[in-house]
């Protein structure tokens, strides 16, 4: 990828993933991209997890009900723990998510920048998947990301090109 702004708008959320296995190597920069995330305070109350056995995947298919959550052929979850983030004293305001939404977004880009595919998942029954994962109890569970390579009729939803008008979302002031 050429630039950082032409990565961020050639991804999209890529709903149909082939059940073609993605190399470790691959998946093991996505935690990398992960890691090295910038954490309020540097806490880094976060958790990643990797999920890749038959028996973990049948586990989290359960949990939400999408199509291409069945043919991943490995799917991330992204949680942080608020006991463990940064709060602002002024107000009391808990960084846990924004921690964890940082984490994630990076995964996101670096799936994308290794051409592979995933959509940012956070319809999920988070309370069902910490009971079949109960390591995951204490923490905030904000996303799920099956990866793969995009199956060849991939494409991009309507909403990919749907964007407020600039003059909504940014105020110069
Ligand atoms: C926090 C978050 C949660 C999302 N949850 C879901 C989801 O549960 N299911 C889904 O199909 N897409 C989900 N999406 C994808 C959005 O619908 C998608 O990013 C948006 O429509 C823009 O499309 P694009 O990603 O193709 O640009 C989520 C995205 C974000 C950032």
């Amino acid at each position: 990828m050429k630039d950082f702004l032409s990565l961020a708008k050639d991804r999209y959320s890529v709903r149909r993933l082939s059940e073609k296995s993605v190399p470790q190597e691959l998946l093991e920069k996505i935690l990398e991209a992960g890691r090295c995330a910038p954490t309020a305070h540097n806490n880094q109350p976060v958790r990643i997890w990797l999920i890749q056995s038959a028996e973990a995947l049948e586990k989290v298919r359960s949990a939400a009900d999408f199509a291409f959550l069945k043919t991943a052929p490995a799917v991330f979850a992204v949680g942080s723990e608020p006991s463990a983030a940064w709060v602002r004293p002024y107000d009391g305001k808990n960084f846990a998510d924004i921690d964890a939404a940082i984490v994630a977004t990076q995964m996101m880009l670096e799936i994308h920048d290794l051409g592979l595919g995933t959509t940012w998942v956070g319809h999920f029954d988070a309370d069902k998947l910490k009971g079949l994962f109960p390591e995951m109890i204490p923490y905030n569970l904000i996303a799920l990301f099956p990866v793969g390579y995009p199956a060849e009729e991939a494409r991009p939803s309507r909403l990919h090109e749907d964007r407020k008008p600039e003059e909504e979302t940014v105020k110069r002031i």
